[in-house]
């Protein structure tokens, strides 16, 4: 089980790199050795140019990827040297994902791509998670929505689903890449204001990735990435 307290260490990175086309003529390294910290209550927003490696940290981090050197810790645990299946546990069990677009089960309701987490990991869904899942739909806002497809919803509304089904689990921490890339500006702002709330009431680090600098403004932390390294990582006074 994830340990919730609010001090707790999440991620760290230790001179981490990462190149593509390892071997290849074509290689070439995109992150620089980075070094960087985040904490249980961190809000987060990891900022740069377009190709100065946001999303590929956060696949790192989200262990979607593996770095070519240096090391990730999550929850404390070094996960370089991890098999593949305790990954997929500390994955499904500590991080909660959201993209730009959702990827939601398009034969499945609302409720249904909500528990699919809990469904991978552990099968049948208990009435207690069925319950959870359904008040995470009533917090973002699609409650008497929740036998709906996805076709059936609005942008907006599908991205909130999504927002539930990556907050399941009870992750550690959220990584979101550019989550409201797809939304307008009203959607946008209730998916942000929904990171804000599970930050606060739940204790869940965000790290997000976003071009939209009214939300990245109102981030506690800002880190800013340049050609693959770390320029800055400023906190709000
Ligand atoms: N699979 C890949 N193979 C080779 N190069 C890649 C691959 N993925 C990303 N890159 C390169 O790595 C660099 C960083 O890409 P990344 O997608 O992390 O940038 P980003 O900051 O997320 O950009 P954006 O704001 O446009 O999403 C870019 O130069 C990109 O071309
Ligand atoms: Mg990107």
């Amino acid at each position: 089980m994830v340990d919730h307290r609010s001090d707790q260490e999440v991620v760290r990175l230790v001179g981490l790199r990462k190149s593509y086309n390892v071997g290849k003529p074509t290689e070439v390294e995109v992150l620089h050795g980075l070094d960087l910290t985040l904490a249980r209550r961190d809000f987060a927003t990891l900022v740069g140019a377009s190709g100065s490696g946001k999303s590929t940290l956060l696949n790192l981090v989200g262990l979607l990827d593996t770095p070519t050197s240096g090391e990730l810790f999550l929850m404390g645990k070094a996960t370089r040297d991890m098999g593949d299946a305790e990954r997929t546990a500390l994955r499904a069990n500590a991080i909660g994902f959201v993209f730009q677009f959702h990827h939601l089960i398009q034969a499945f309701t609302a409720v249904e791509n909500v528990l699919m987490p809990l469904m991978v990991t552990g099968g049948k869904p208990s009435s207690e998670q069925v319950e959870w899942a359904h008040r995470l739909l009533e917090q973002v806002g699609l409650k008497g929505l929740e036998r709906r497809k996805p076709d059936e919803l609005s942008g907006g509304q599908q991205q909130r689903v999504a927002v539930a089904r990556a907050l399941v689990m009870r992750p550690a921490l959220l990584l979101a890449d550019e989550p409201t890339g797809n939304l307008d500006t009203q959607s946008a702002a209730e998916v942000f204001r929904l990171f804000r709330q599970f930050n606060e009431e739940f204790g869940c680090a965000v790290l997000l990735v976003t071009h939209d600098t009214r939300l990245s403004e109102q981030c506690d932390r800002t880190i800013t990435l340049v050609d693959g390294n770390i320029e800055s990582d400023e906190r709000a006074l």
